[in-house]
């Protein structure tokens, strides 16, 4: 949106494309935008009709749409609001009427982005229709639209966000919106629940306040559990909300003669270029945009919630999330290690004194350290991350250390105690299910600790306390530095809650020790990506399927390898456990199955070794990789063995995935695949 700041339409195309350019990297299936037309709306007002371009497939092939439809670049507005959206499709097929913006009527008379589900449509849908309403779309969002047209029908007098207040009252589910409507011209509404918000702020002139007051503006018992059902609409308590006028509350009001402008994102990737002051909405936030003015209401009351949402400035580069020489962000990603691991101990491990401080739970530590159980919830990647330490957390805490997927959390509703803490790993930190997951174990009244890359996240908000892994943005859909530094600050989390345990002393040492090298051997294994594409052209490029075998400290390594090949070469693979073989593995083994074997040495080498046996028994040819200077297996019988570095065993696993990483990635590229952006997956899903 942007207030006395003389922009072109084809200025305000271009920003909004590229905005959603920005947001490619989570993942999206097509694309939209809706902006002030041509024409006047109506005879009777200079209001301009709203537009929209929607699009299946490539941010480019949007633009392609808007010039081929040749609006007016030139024409030049004072006062806009524009909206723009990447859809990756949960309800209704990937068609164009499903793309979003989605508009209440034929008049585009009011348009909503959405990010999220909304649970309840069916019943609102329902409703809508016997009100005569038409549905063009398979899409939950179209309901949101319509409904601000019901409520706007039903009293036009409402200001923007009370109106906004109405049909929140209705939605179940998630949501991050923005609303742009011909009824409110240049205002704009965004609000979210449960999916991410933030809105960027970009004036010459200084804030008045670097914070903004939180409006609450009624009085009724909202969030009581009723359900819409049969088609009716939910009755709202009468109650005083439109007695306050949104002049009462204090918000961003600037001179309003001079220029300004709101950049309103789920992602501050698409929002650095233009200002690095943004504030993050909080769940039930209704931020109203008018007239250069920024004003947040609440949709409802809810105990405990702040009345003020700080200005942060980020420290985000935009250099940062560039690809920086490499062919993909993926590649870069891999290579930042030895930096992004180092990162995540910067300033938290004393290498001289054998320590760790980590400042984001000391006020919690006393509560950790009486934990009787670790409760780690994640998905994908980060769940792989929580795999990797559990033996390290059981040996040194000693207490019972239980490690789920979230979407299998949710499904059980497991018992939760006062007296567990509950971690949540995440890179995004906006994962659907991890940030359910998080918000049962808070209601159960368990400590929550959240491991987290971005900062600002839901997860790193709404968790009571945690640490932030510090790798830097991570725009590869495929996971790979974030998974070292996650596996690092598990960790440094298991010396830190630990070392006020004598006897475990000289393990943390050891430990430590083998931290300070981390980096530097990643970098050893980096150098082998060379033999490690060859190796992947002579044995792995173009098979149907690959096993990925480790046990022990190395069973995390094994199912995170495979996640990774399977996820951007597409080959099917498969992580195992070494010691479940002859449970059923064992069957596909002959001499034509590619086997990659995790052996590096530890105290299950005889076992791993006995694997690789039962292995080579069946005609297998295995991939190993092992211990530089390792003896023990039989070179005769392997198809090739790929040595690296050794470290501390509970470490081992991090300079060991990198030979994997790189793999998936060599297997991708020589498949013609975009390592990338793999097809129908997500950097965030932000969605059930
Ligand atoms: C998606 C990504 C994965 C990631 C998972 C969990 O599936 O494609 O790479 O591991 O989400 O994401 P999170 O942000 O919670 O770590």
């Amino acid at each position: 949106a942007n207030y006395n700041v003389d922009r072109s339409r084809g200025q305000i195309i271009d920003t909004l494309v590229e905005g959603i350019t920005k947001l490619e990297y989570r993942g999206y299936d097509s694309t939209g935008i809706g902006i002030d037309g041509e024409n006047d709306f109506d005879e009777s007002s200079p209001v301009k009709e709203i537009t929209i371009y929607r699009q299946v497939g490539k941010v480019g092939q949007l633009k392609a749409e808007i010039i081929a439809h040749h609006p007016d670049i030139s024409e030049t507005f004072h006062n806009h609001v524009g909206v723009a959206h990447t859809r990756w499709a949960t309800h209704g097929g990937v068609t164009q009427a499903n793309c979003h913006p989605q508009p209440s009527d034929d008049h585009n008379q009011f348009i909503v982005v959405h990010n999220g589900i909304i649970t309840n449509y069916r019943e609102l849908k329902t409703f809508l229709k016997g009100e005569g309403y038409t549905f063009r779309s398979d899409t939950d969002t179209e309901v949101i639209a319509k409904l601000f047209k019901y409520y706007y029908d039903k009293d036009p007098d409402l200001e923007f966000y009370q109106l906004a207040k109405e049909v929140l009252y209705q939605l179940q589910g998630s949501y991050g919106l923005l609303v742009k409507s011909v009824r409110y011209p240049n205002e704009m509404i965004a609000t979210r629940k449960g999916s991410p918000l933030l809105i960027g702020v970009k004036t010459e002139q200084k804030l008045k306040v670097d914070f903004v007051d939180v409006e609450f503006i009624s009085d009724d018992k909202d969030g009581q559990s009723s359900t819409t059902s049969g088609g009716t609409l939910l009755t709202r308590p009468q109650k005083s909300t439109m007695a306050i006028r949104k002049s009462e509350s204090r918000a961003i009001l600037p001179d309003f003669s001079k220029p300004i402008e709101f950049f309103v994102s789920s992602d501050a990737s698409s929002v650095v270029e233009h200002t690095k002051k943004v504030l993050f909405l909080e769940d039930d936030d209704i931020a109203h945009i008018d007239n250069g003015e920024l004003h947040i209401h609440r949709a409802r009351r809810s105990a405990g919630t702040s009345t003020t949402r700080p200005v942060h400035t980020l420290e985000l580069q935009l250099a940062e999330i560039m690809k920086g020489g490499y062919d993909h962000f993926m590649l870069k990603e891999i290579f930042e290690q030895p930096d992004s691991t180092f990162n995540t101990m910067r300033g938290r491990v004393d290498f001289k004194n054998s320590n760790v401080t980590l400042g984001g739970i000391q006020e919690y530590l006393k509560t950790i350290r009486r934990s009787r159980r670790f409760q780690m919830i994640a998905c994908g990647t980060s769940y792989h991350s929580c795999l990797a330490v559990r033996p390290l957390f059981e040996e040194l805490i000693g207490v019972p250390v239980t490690v789920d997927l979230a979407s299998d959390f949710l499904d059980r509703s497991p018992p939760i105690f006062r007296d567990d803490t509950c971690i949540f790993v995440s890179q995004s930190g906006e994962t659907a299910e991890t940030m359910l997951a998080l918000r049962y174990c808070k209601s159960a009244g368990a400590l929550t600790l959240g491991i987290v890359n971005t900062v600002g996240s839901s997860i790193s908000r709404e968790t009571d306390c945690g640490v932030h892994i510090n790798a830097g943005p991570e725009i590869g859909v495929a996971s790979t530095k974030a998974y070292t530094s996650q596996f690092i600050a598990l960790v440094m989390l298991a010396l830190q809650v630990s070392n006020n345990v004598i006897d475990n002393r000289k393990r943390h040492q050891e430990i430590i020790n083998g931290l300070k090298d981390v980096p530097m051997l990643i970098g050893k294994v980096l150098k082998k990506s060379a033999q490690i594409k060859q190796i992947c052209s002579k044995y792995l490029n173009g098979k149907e399927s690959i096993l990925v075998i480790g046990r022990g400290y190395q069973f995390a390594s094994a199912l995170e390898g495979a996640l990774k090949i399977k996820e951007i070469s597409y080959i099917h693979s498969e992580g195992v456990q070494a010691g479940e073989l002859k449970h059923g593995v064992l069957a596909l083994v002959d001499d034509k199955m590619p086997i990659i074997t995790f052996a590096t040495h530890d105290s299950l080498s005889p076992k791993v070794n006995s694997a690789i046996q039962e292995v080579t028994a069946r005609d297998g040819r295995p991939i190993i990789i092992c211990s530089e200077g390792e003896t023990m297996i039989e070179k005769s019988k392997t198809s090739a063995i790929i040595e690296v570095p050794t470290t501390v065993d509970c470490l081992q696993g991090l300079v060991n995935i990198i030979i994997l990483q790189l793999m998936s990635y060599y297997l991708s590229v020589e498949a013609g695949n975009n390592p990338d952006r793999p097809r129908n997956l997500a950097k965030s899903v932000t969605v059930e």
